[in-house]
């Protein structure tokens, strides 16, 4: 069981994977393409059926979600790459009291909803490719 702590860092620090292999193709931007984001999505689908998660160093608490979460920032920076004509980015709202969390977190739906609205309202030529951790913008 997580404690108070180490769920919130779970949660927040999506991009943490143990694995160096899948981390490696995520985050190699010289070679990132969708196929490659397919490939580790379709590895970690292939070890979690075959019951060996662990022994391939993939997350050892909510290993679908931050894989999931990290395929969908490289997805989000390769589609920024692809339509430079638009703002494309991902955000984490932070820890908030939700369906998901069971209503556990430091922050009400309100206060979460701000920083995905803010960037939804980003103008035209504003950044793009980007990972939003509340308001601050990280690259990707
Ligand atoms: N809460 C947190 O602390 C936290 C932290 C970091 C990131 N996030 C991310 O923020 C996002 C929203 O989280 P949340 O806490 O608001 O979750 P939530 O309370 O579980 O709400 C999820 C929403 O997504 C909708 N949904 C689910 N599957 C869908 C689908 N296939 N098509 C269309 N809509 C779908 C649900 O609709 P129905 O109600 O109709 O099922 C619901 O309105 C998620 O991506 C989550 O990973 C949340």
């Amino acid at each position: 069981m997580l404690n108070r702590t180490e769920a919130v860092t779970m949660i927040i620090y999506l991009q943490h994977l143990p694995n160096e292999w899948a981390k490696g193709v995520l985050s190699n931007k010289d070679s990132l393409t969708e196929e490659r984001v397919d490939e580790v999505v379709q590895q970690f689908l292939s070890n979690f059926k075959e019951g060996k998660l662990q022994e391939n160093q993939w997350p050892p608490h909510f290993a679908a979600y931050i894989v999931s979460k990290a395929a969908l920032n490289a997805y989000t920076w390769l589609a920024a790459q692809k339509y430079t004509n638009l703002c494309i980015n991902s955000v984490c709202p932070g820890f908030a009291r939700t369906d998901l969390t069971f209503n556990y977190g430091v922050l009400s739906e309100v206060e979460a909803a701000e920083a995905p609205v803010k960037v939804a309202l980003l103008p035209h030529g504003g950044p793009s490719g980007s990972f939003f951790l509340r308001r601050e913008a990280l690259s990707l």
